[in-house]
This record gives structure tokens, C-alpha cells and sequence, in this order.
């Protein structure tokens, strides 16, 4: 098994950005940000767009190829987000995948259980991190929709101790996609999942959480903390504002510099906020 970069954030109190990729500027903004601020990064592909971005082994090995050719130095886990079936799951272990999610959220919590077990067991002979969910996040995302449901804690227990997985994500009122009024996070239940499970928890829908309450879910025990959205509006926004500047621009590399940059710049914040620059210390074997 690789070196579990996770745990150590957790014990060392701060949190891993998982950051969602939905093509090359994205990889390049995102590892340019990573290795200029010395962060272990999780480079997260959604199941529901790995036909976009080309299947598991194909995006897999550009951004492993990518990282060879940018000379990058720092720790990074490339992580199946949202894995679909636990056939997918599969698919990516074997493509190479450091860490997988097995999404059973919309499951009856025994299914979620027998479900995650099977992929927990295969992945784990190949030295693969898993990732469960319990409960059910809410809003929209690369076509993604549900509606909030808090994890119940006796689910949250009984998934860790009979899967065996290695990271939890327990929903406790995040959504993807953009919030519609301020986000509302169940920190008493936080508290009380994180005292019950020793494994990292993680935290998705990050966009839009204030550095406030994600300094508390860090404190509470959340060591993974994803972001999509954020980075996504940043990128689309100096895409517009670069198209609307100059009406007659078509060149693809002055239109796409600056919105690549305008990841790399929204990355080094969230490396900022999540706490892992400067925490390069985690040798990873391969
Ligand atoms: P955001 O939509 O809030 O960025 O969340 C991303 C996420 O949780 C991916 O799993």
C-alpha cells in the first residue's frame, strides 16, 4: 500500500484538496498550483465523465504524463470520484488508480455495506485507497443531482468496521455545484461521527463553505476535502471575460493562458485554506 498521505494529514491536522479535473488546462493549472506551493495533491476524476475525458486508463496516464513532463515533485493520488457500480470501481483499480470512492449513498445502508466491502477487498490486494459515503449530498454536478440527507452515525459505524474502508464521507449538509443560501453543516453530528470512526473523513461540496467552518471540519477530523465548482466559476469567468475583452480573438492558446492561470490561482487559495502547502514530507512509493 502506498504511504497513506490521508492519514497523515490527519494526525498532522490539516486537510488534502481533492480538486476535480474536467480536461488538460485543468491538470496543468492545478499541478503548476500544487508544486508551487510543495502540497500533496488528489487529482479526482467524476465516474460520470470519464467517457469525456477519455476512460480510466487514458486520463489516467495524461495525467501521469503530464506530471513527468511539468518535472513535478510533490505527492499525487489520482482518485475515481463518485464510482458508479462497484464494476467501475473495478475498472479502475486495474487502470492504475491510487484510490477509488465506491458511491453507494442512494443505497439501503446493508446494499452500501456489501457493495463497498467487495470493491474495499479487491482494491486493497492492489494496494488501492477506498472512499464510502453515508447519507446523501445534495445539488448538482456533472450530472450528479440529490437532495440533502444527513449520514446517520450508526451507518457511519457500521460501514467503516465491516468494509474495512480507508476514508469516510459522511453528508452532513454540503452540496455540489452552488449553494443556494448559506451552507448549513451538521457540526455536532461531525463531532460525534468522528469520535465514533478513526478512519479520515472527507468532505465533499466544499465551493462555497467559508474558510471559517471549513477550518472546523478540518478540527473535526476531515482530511480530504473536495472542490470542483470553485475552481470551474474561476475558470469560466476569465474564459468570458478574456472572449468578451477582445471580439476578435481566436487564437486557442491567448484565449486558454489566461484561464489556466485563473485555475493555478483559485488551486494556491484552496491549497491555502485546506492547509497543505509546504507539507511535501510524505514519500509516496510507486
Ligand atoms: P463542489 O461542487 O462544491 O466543488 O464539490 C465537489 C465535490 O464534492 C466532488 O466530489
Amino acid at each position: 500500500m502506498k504511504n497513506n498521505i490521508i492519514q497523515y494529514a490527519k494526525e498532522s491536522g490539516f486537510a488534502i484538496p481533492q480538486m476535480n479535473i474536467n480536461g488538460l488546462v485543468w491538470i496543468e493549472g492545478i499541478l503548476k498550483a500544487a508544486e508551487n506551493q510543495q502540497s500533496p495533491i488528489i487529482i479526482g476524476t467524476t465516474d460520470k465523465n470519464i467517457e469525456y475525458l477519455g476512460g480510466y486508463q487514458f486520463i489516467l496516464d495524461t495525467i501521469k504524463n503530464k506530471a513527468k513532463a511539468m518535472k513535478v515533485t510533490i505527492p499525487i493520488l489520482i482518485h475515481l470520484d463518485h464510482g458508479l457500480s462497484v464494476e467501475n470501481c473495478k475498472y479502475a483499480v486495474d487502470a492504475g488508480y491510487d484510490s477509488v470512492m465506491f458511491d453507494g449513498s442512494s443505497l439501503p445502508i446493508e446494499e452500501n455495506i456489501k457493495q463497498t466491502k467487495e470493491v474495499v477487498e479487491y482494491a486493497h490486494q492492489k494496494g488501492v485507497f477506498v472512499e464510502g459515503e453515508v447519507g446523501a449530498v445534495g445539488g448538482e454536478e456533472d450530472g450528479l443531482t440529490g437532495e440533502v440527507k444527513y449520514a446517520d452515525i450508526d451507518e457511519c459505524i457500521d460501514l467503516v468496521k465491516e468494509t474495512e474502508l480507508d476514508t469516510l464521507a459522511p453528508a452532513l449538509g454540503s452540496v455540489h455545484g452552488k449553494y443556494q443560501g448559506e451552507p448549513d453543516l451538521g457540526f455536532e453530528e461531525m463531532n460525534m461521527i468522528r469520535n465514533k470512526v478513526d478512519v479520515p473523513l472527507v468532505l465533499h461540496g466544499a465551493s462555497g463553505i467559508s474558510n471559517f467552518d471549513l477550518q472546523r471540519a478540518i478540527k473535526l477530523g476531515h482530511a480530504k476535502i473536495n472542490f470542483n465548482t470553485e475552481i470551474n466559476m474561476s475558470w469560466t469567468k476569465q474564459l468570458r471575460d478574456t472572449l468578451e475583452g477582445d471580439k476578435d480573438l481566436f487564437s486557442p492558446q491567448k484565449i486558454l493562458k489566461p484561464s489556466t492561470q485563473a485555475i493555478e490561482k483559485t488551486a494556491e487559495k484552496i491549497i491555502k485554506m485546506c492547509g497543505s502547502n509546504n507539507q511535501n514530507k510524505v514519500f509516496i512509493q510507486n
